[in-house]
C-alpha cells in the first residue's frame, strides 16, 4: 500500500481485547459459575453494547460509550440470570484497564519509527479511552486518541471518520483504516480510506456498501503491508 501516512485504528476488538474482561474474571477462584456461562455472556455484552451504539445513533439518542458499555453488560447479565453487583463492578473494572493484543505494541512503535502518524478512532469516551491506552502502555506510540464524543454520534455515521481529516489534515487515501469490526472497516471504505479488516474468527465480509481494501487474521502484517521492514 503506496502513499500511507497516517495509521488510524479501532479500539475495542481491534488493539484492546474484549473478551478478556470476562475471560479474567472467570479464571479466578470462586468464579465456578461464571466460568461456566462467561463465554455467552461476553458475547451477548458486546453485541448489545454495538447494537445500542447503532440505534442510538439512528435515533439521534446519544449518551456515551461508557452508558452504552453498562447497558450492554446489565441485558447480558439479566440474560445469563446472574444478579451479582459484585460481579458487574468486577467486569466493569476489568474493561477499564483491557489487555491490548500482543502484537500491538511492537506494530505501532515500528509504524511510528517509520514516520508515520498513528491514532485510535473510537466510540468509546474519552475517560475510557485514556485507561485502556494507559494500562496497556501504549501511550507513546500514539500520536491522536480520537473519541466520537467530539461529534456526539457514534460510529459509523460519517462525522465521526471525518475527525481523522480534521486532526490530521490529510486526505482519506493517504490514510490506512484498522477494524477489526467488519462493519467499521466497510464503513471506512465507503468514506473512502485505505482499509484492513482483522478478521480473528474468520467470519464472512459484511454485505454493505463499502468493501476493506485487504483482510488479516491480526496486526502483525500492518508494517509489511506499507513497504516498512
Ligand atoms: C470502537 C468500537 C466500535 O472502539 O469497537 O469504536
Amino acid at each position: 500500500m503506496d502513499g500511507i501516512r497516517v495509521c488510524v485504528f479501532d479500539a475495542y476488538g481491534t488493539l484492546f481485547d474484549v473478551s478478556a474482561a470476562a475471560r479474567a474474571l472467570a479464571e479466578e477462584p470462586g468464579r465456578e459459575g461464571f466460568a461456566a456461562v462467561w463465554p455467552q455472556v461476553s458475547a451477548d455484552w458486546r453485541t448489545k453494547q454495538l447494537q445500542y451504539s447503532w440505534l442510538r445513533a439512528v435515533t439521534g439518542a446519544h449518551c456515551d460509550f461508557w452508558q452504552v458499555t453498562q447497558d450492554g453488560l446489565d441485558w447480558a447479565l439479566e440474560r445469563a440470570g446472574i444478579g451479582d453487583a459484585e460481579l458487574r463492578e468486577a467486569l466493569l473494572g476489568l474493561y477499564r484497564r483491557l489487555a491490548a493484543y500482543p502484537e500491538v505494541p511492537e506494530m505501532l512503535s515500528r509504524l511510528k519509527d517509520a514516520g508515520r502518524a498513528t491514532a485510535i478512532l473510537s466510540n468509546g469516551s474519552p475517560g475510557m479511552l485514556a485507561d485502556a491506552v494507559a494500562s496497556a502502555g501504549i501511550g507513546p506510540h500514539l500520536d491522536a486518541v480520537l473519541s466520537v464524543e467530539a461529534v456526539g454520534v457514534f460510529k459509523p455515521a460519517r462525522a465521526v471518520y471525518d475527525l481523522v481529516g480534521a486532526r490530521f489534515g490529510r486526505a482519506p487515501s493517504e490514510v490506512l483504516f484498522v477494524s477489526s469490526n467488519g462493519w467499521d472497516a466497510a464503513s471506512a471504505a465507503a468514506c473512502g480510506f485505505r482499509t484492513l479488516w482483522v478478521n480473528r474468527a474468520g467470519e464472512p465480509v459484511d454485505r454493505l456498501p463499502g468493501r476493506p481494501e485487504r483482510v488479516a487474521r491480526d496486526l502483525t502484517g500492518v508494517p509489511a503491508l506499507l513497504g516498512i521492514d
